[in-house]
């Protein structure tokens, strides 16, 4: 009866120190299982494009300005071209537009890789996408 009653607390004491260090391993593999998977990735607008296009007011809102900045001088400010071919009505998916402005077109068209990132990329087809 005695002992029993003291080992008790130790027992839950025990088993909460188990069940801390399980979750704790748990959460430990699941972290490192996403940081391989993060490391293994595909670039990243890539992987948003998996994940469909969100076309929101706010997004194509925001790759218009980054259009005006970037882009406009050679596809026009209202994109209907200049130097650069009228964007409206582009016959081709949205990989292929976000793999045009990171990786540019040799001789015509500048890669945005280094300036861009993939929030940005990823506004600026929302904005592409907009103009049909
Ligand atoms: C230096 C001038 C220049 C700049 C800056 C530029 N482009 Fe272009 N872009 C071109 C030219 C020229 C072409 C056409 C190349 C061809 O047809 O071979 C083109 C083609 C494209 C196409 C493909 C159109 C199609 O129908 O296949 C897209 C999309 C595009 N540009 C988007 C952009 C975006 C977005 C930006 C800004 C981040 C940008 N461009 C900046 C010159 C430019």
């Amino acid at each position: 009866m005695k002992i029993s009653a003291a080992i008790k607390p130790l027992g839950c004491a025990a088993l909460a120190a188990v069940v801390a260090l399980t979750s704790a391993f748990t959460l430990g593999a699941v972290l490192r299982r996403e940081a391989t998977r993060d490391s293994r990735q595909q670039p990243e607008v890539e992987r948003w494009l998996d994940s469909g296009t969100p076309t929101s007011a706010a997004l194509v809102a925001h790759g218009r300005t980054l259009f005006l900045d970037s882009c406009a001088h050679c596809h026009g400010a209202d994109a209907r071209g200049d130097e650069g071919p009228d964007l409206h009505d582009v016959q081709v998916s949205d990989r292929y537009i976000g793999n045009i402005i990171t990786h540019g077109i040799p001789h015509e068209m500048p890669s945005f890789s280094k300036k861009l990132g993939a929030p940005e990329i990823t506004a600026l087809i929302a904005y592409v996408r907009s103009l049909k």
